[in-house]
């Protein structure tokens, strides 16, 4: 079910923490280029809360330079003007008692005419306290919602405490939970190519397909975020989330409808079925990695411990040989790898189909196979063998050749100037404003995802304590590709 936002109620979206990081560069200029298009009803209000005291001016001048500086290319005149007329900024410290009853006082209106979207852009410590504030000046109300970022604790433990403490101010259908990969374009294609046509779903599991392989690989470090990063590492940062959604909405079975519930018990499903990995297989089944010294995006780079001026066990690279445990893909591995610190900058998922059963022609036929494509440029391309033009004498020879479909020219927005790129954070943003929460998780997805994360992380504590180190700016340590050439496969690099 969804909480359908609105009606006849004043809508306010109220950013909290809205001087922070993840505001400045990409909540400010999502709502900006929502105004643009216009998406935004034109009574919505902003209200920024933080700790920090600003006046309006200089509130006004940071977030509109923020917006210039994500999306100034794209601006149309007036679209700032009219933006900025509709945010305000409150300092509040979440750890005063009448936080709720000063940020209700600033809503002004009667409760009963406002519709309110509550986004903690904040430390998932103060989710407990906010939404204690929250309720108890009964901003909690039917049908105002909360909007929560990750991490969604660190183990299934820790996240069944935030989740509880959300739940006894919100009950589930107006709970938001962001993972921002929901809302990239591409991620959202992967629903249509798969239900949209009927080519590809007969082909779709274990008899045909070999394998899947789902990088998410990233040429930054850990920058500023390293005090965080140090608690969580990759599998905790990026598998837990990000590439378990990718895998639930490449294996899932076709949903009923697109409805909220029609697609989260999918996927929730597949994370259900995912085969335990534990102390007993986890050096044959994962790869734990750290960067060292080494050049990545384009600059040298100490290595991670002497970022962090300490010794650390936390990896920065993860790779993962996983098994679902279903009559669809028993038999079909899919290969997952994140890390920081890469070459190159890429996300994708590779469907790599079986062998012909018996060839005709030697051993020049190749397996197909089918890239998604989601970052940085996004695309599909699907590998077929073809006859090598021209004569030889000894015959017929193939090549592989590609079918590709460029999402950037095949949808040139007005004919000439291609489609600009939209923020996940914008369709995110949107939906929450509809209240509509189809491309949010779910409680009891982010607890299956931890409770299979947990397994491995055991098992590393008694089995794989160390990550192995790889240079800053190599494909990750020689673990990851052991983890394939034991099965007698490589990674699509
Ligand atoms: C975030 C992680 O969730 O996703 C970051 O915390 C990571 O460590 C980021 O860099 C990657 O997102 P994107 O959209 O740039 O692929």
């Amino acid at each position: 079910m969804s909480s359908s936002g609105s009606g006849s109620r004043q809508q306010v979206f109220v950013l909290v923490g809205g001087t922070g990081d993840l505001a400045i560069r990409m909540l400010w200029p999502s709502l900006a280029m929502l105004d643009q298009d216009n998406f935004l009803s034109d009574s919505l209000r902003v209200i920024s809360v933080s700790r920090e005291k600003l006046d309006h001016g200089a509130f006004v001048t940071r977030v509109a330079d923020a917006v210039k500086k994500r999306i100034g290319a794209d601006l149309e005149g007036g679209t700032l003007d009219r933006f900025v007329r509709r945010i305000s900024h409150i300092a509040l410290d979440a750890s005063d008692p009448t936080w709720g009853d000063q940020l209700k006082a600033a809503l002004g209106a009667d409760m009963s005419n406002l519709d309110v979207v509550f986004f903690l852009s904040v430390s998932p410590t103060l989710f407990k306290p906010i939404c204690e504030h929250l309720r108890n000046s009964g901003l909690n109300a039917a049908p105002n919602r909360v909007v929560i970022e990750k991490p969604i604790g660190r183990d299934l433990a820790s996240s069944k405490v935030i989740n509880d403490s959300v739940a006894h101010a919100f009950d589930e259908a107006r709970i938001f939970r962001i993972d921002h990969y929901l809302g990239k374009e591409t991620v959202q294609n992967l629903i249509a190519l798969r239900f949209g046509n009927t080519v590809f779903e007969p082909l779709w599991n274990a008899q045909s397909i070999d394998h899947v392989q789902i990088t998410i690989a990233e040429t930054v470090g850990t920058g500023e975020r390293l005090g965080y990063y140090d608690e969580y590492g990759a599998i905790r940062d990026m598998l837990q989330n990000h590439l378990l959604q990718l895998v639930c909405l490449t294996a899932m079975e076709p949903p009923s409808g697109l409805s909220s519930d029609a697609l989260r018990d999918e996927k929730v499903k597949v994370l259900k079925s995912l085969k335990a990995i534990d102390a007993s297989n986890v050096l044959t089944n994962t790869a734990r990695g750290q960067y060292g010294p080494g050049f990545a995006d384009g600059q040298k780079v100490a290595g991670y411990e002497a970022e962090k001026g300490s010794p650390s066990n936390t990896e920065t690279y993860v790779a993962v040989k996983l098994e679902i445990a279903n009559w669809r893909w028993s038999g079909t591995p899919f290969y997952l790898r994140t890390g920081k610190c890469l070459p190159s900058r890429a996300t994708e998922i590779v469907i790599q189909f079986k062998t012909v059963p018996h060839s005709i022609f030697g051993g020049e036929a190749k397996p197909n196979r089918l890239v998604i494509r989601l970052q940085p440029d996004e695309d599909i391309k699907l590998s077929l063998m073809n006859k090598a033009p021209g004569l030889t004498a000894e015959g017929m020879h193939l090549q592989q050749l590609e079918l590709s479909l460029s999402l950037a020219t095949a949808f040139d927005g007005n004919g000439s100037k291609p489609a600009r790129r939209r923020i996940a954070y914008e369709r995110l943003i949107l939906d929450a404003l509809n209240g509509n929460n189809a491309q949010f998780v779910r409680r009891d997805e982010v607890e299956a995802a931890w409770a299979w994360v947990d397994g491995i992380v055991e098992g590393w504590q008694s089995a794989y304590p160390k990550p192995q180190m790889y240079p800053a700016g190599t494909f990750g340590p020689v673990s990851a590709y052991t983890l394939l050439d034991r099965d007698g496969r490589t990674w699509n690099d």
